[in-house]
C-alpha cells in the first residue's frame, strides 16, 4: 500500500526563518562571486596552507563548484555522494572538517564526529527536502503510525533524524528497505515522495510516504526528455531517483550521484543524458573525458533555457566561504547533545548495514537498473 500525507508545502518559496534565507530567490542572491586570475590563485593557496596548519580536511559533494571539488581532491580531502561524505568524515583523522555541500551534510558529519569541529562555507545552504519536513510536523505524522519502522532520507535535519529508526541515502535506500520488507516491517518514509515511490515500486514494501520533493529534480520534464532521446537515440539515460516517476520511467539507469558517475565511466555508450544537478558534470568530464554528456531538460517548450538544473543552496558554497571557515572559524555546526545522540542511532545503523552487507548493496544496485526489481 502506498499513500501520501496531505500537506501543502511551498517548495519554491518556503516560509522564511528568522535568518531570512530559506527561499530560493534569496539562496541565489547569496551565490558567491566567481573568483578569477591571481585573486583566485591566492585564495586557493591560502586555503591549502590553512588546511595543513589547522589539521583540517575538505569534504565536498559532486554538486558544488568544480574549483571546490578539485581543491578537495588535491588536498587529500574527498568528493562524493552523501553516503560516502558521511563515512569519509567519520573515518578521517583530521581535527577539523570543512563540509562543502548543504546543511544536512555538515550536520551528519558533526553527529558522527562530535570530537571534531565541523564548518560549512555558508550555514544557510539548506535543501527543499529538509525545509519541507519540519520536526514537529514529522513528530505528529509518526505519532499517527506507531507500528511503522521510521526510515528517513539523509536530506533531513538532525531533529528529524533523532526520530528515525534508519537513515538512508539514495545509494543504500533500496537495499535497506528491501531488507526491512523481508523482516516483515511496515515503513514510514520521509521526506522525498519520488524516491519513496520508486523504492516502494522496486521492493513492494508497505510504505507511507511524506509529501516532500527536491526543487531541482522535480523540474525534469518527461515530454522534453523523450524529444531529446529521439534526437539522440543511442544515448544512455541516467536519472537520479529524486526525479518524477515519468522521468524515472524513461531511464536506462536510476541511481545515486556516485552510481550515475560509475555508469558514465563504465558504460559502453558514447552519449549520456544526465538528469541530476549539473554540478556533477565536472567530475564526470574529468573521469570520462571521451564521453558526450547532455543535460536533461528541466524546462518546457517556451523556455529559453531548457537545462538549468542546479541547486541554489549547493551554489552558495564558494572559495571565500571556505577561507572564512579556516581563518575566522565561521560557519561552525553545533547540535544539542541529546538530539545528536538520538540522531546518531539511525546513521550508525545505516553505516553498519552498508559496511556489513556489500552483497546486498550490490544486488540493489542492479535493482536500480530499470525494470530489474530486487524482490
Ligand atoms: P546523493 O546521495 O545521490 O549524492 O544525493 C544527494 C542529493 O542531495 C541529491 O539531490
Ligand atoms: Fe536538496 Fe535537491 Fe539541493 Fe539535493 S539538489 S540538496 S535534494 S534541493
Amino acid at each position: 500500500m502506498t499513500s501520501t500525507v496531505s500537506k501543502s508545502i511551498a517548495f519554491d518559496y518556503p516560509q522564511q526563518n528568522a535568518a531570512g534565507a530559506t527561499c530560493t530567490a534569496q539562496a541565489w542572491a547569496k551565490t558567491p562571486p566567481q573568483l578569477h586570475g591571481t585573486e583566485k590563485a591566492a585564495v586557493i593557496a591560502r586555503i591549502k596552507q590553512l588546511l595543513i596548519e589547522k589539521d583540517a580536511a575538505l569534504v565536498a559533494h559532486y554538486y558544488v563548484d568544480g574549483d571546490i571539488q578539485d581543491l578537495a581532491i588535491e588536498t587529500g580531502g574527498f568528493v562524493s555522494d552523501s553516503l560516502e561524505m558521511a563515512r569519509f568524515g567519520k573515518n578521517h583523522p583530521a581535527k577539523n572538517l570543512i563540509v562543502a555541500g548543504v546543511r544536512f551534510m555538515g550536520e551528519s558529519a558533526k553527529i558522527l564526529s562530535p570530537e571534531k569541529r565541523v564548518f560549512m562555507p555558508d550555514l544557510e545552504a539548506t535543501c527543499s527536502l529538509d525545509l519541507g519536513c519540519e520536526a514537529s510536523d514529522f513528530a505528529a505524522f509518526r505519532a499517527m503510525h506507531p507500528d511503522r519502522t521510521v526510515v528517513v532520507y539523509a536530506n533531513t535535519s538532525a531533529a528529524v533524524k533523532a526520530q528515525a529508526d534508519w537513515m538512508v541515502t539514495s545509494s543504500c535506500a533500496l537495499a535497506i528497505v528491501h531488507q526491512l520488507k523481508l523482516e516483515g516491517k511496515k515503513i514510514l518514509w520521509a521526506p522525498d515522495r519520488h524516491l519513496g515511490r520508486y523504492i516502494q515500486e522496486q521492493t513492494g514494501a508497505d510504505m507511507l510516504l511524506w509529501n516532500g520533493a527536491c526543487i531541482v529534480h522535480d523540474e525534469f520534464k518527461a515530454v522534453e526528455l523523450e524529444m531529446l532521446m529521439a534526437a539522440h537515440p543511442d544515448a544512455m539515460v541516467l536519472v537520479h531517483p529524486e526525479s518524477p516517476q515519468a522521468v524515472v520511467d524513461l531511464a536506462d539507469v536510476v541511481g545515486s550521484t556516485s552510481a550515475m558517475i560509475k555508469a558514465v565511466v563504465e558504460g559502453t555508450a558514447t552519449e549520456y543524458i544526465v538528469a541530476t544537478d549539473n554540478g556533477i558534470l565536472h567530475r564526470m568530464r574529468q573521469l570520462a573525458p571521451n564521453k558526450v554528456l547532455i543535460e536533461a531538460p528541466s524546462a518546457g517548450n517556451s523556455a529559453t533555457c531548457k537545462s538549468c538544473a542546479h541547486c541554489p543552496w549547493m551554489a552558495m558554497n564558494g572559495l571565500q566561504g571556505i577561507l572564512n571557515c579556516l581563518e575566522n572559524a565561521s560557519g561552525e555546526i553545533f547540535i544539542d547533545e541529546p538530539v545528536r545522540v538520538k540522531a546518531l542511532g539511525c546513521i550508525d545503523r545505516m553505516l553498519d548495514f552498508t559496511k556489513n552487507h556489500p552483497d546486498l548493496l550490490a544486488q540493489a544496485q542492479h535493482g536500480f537498473v530499470k525494470n530489474i526489481g530486487v524482490a
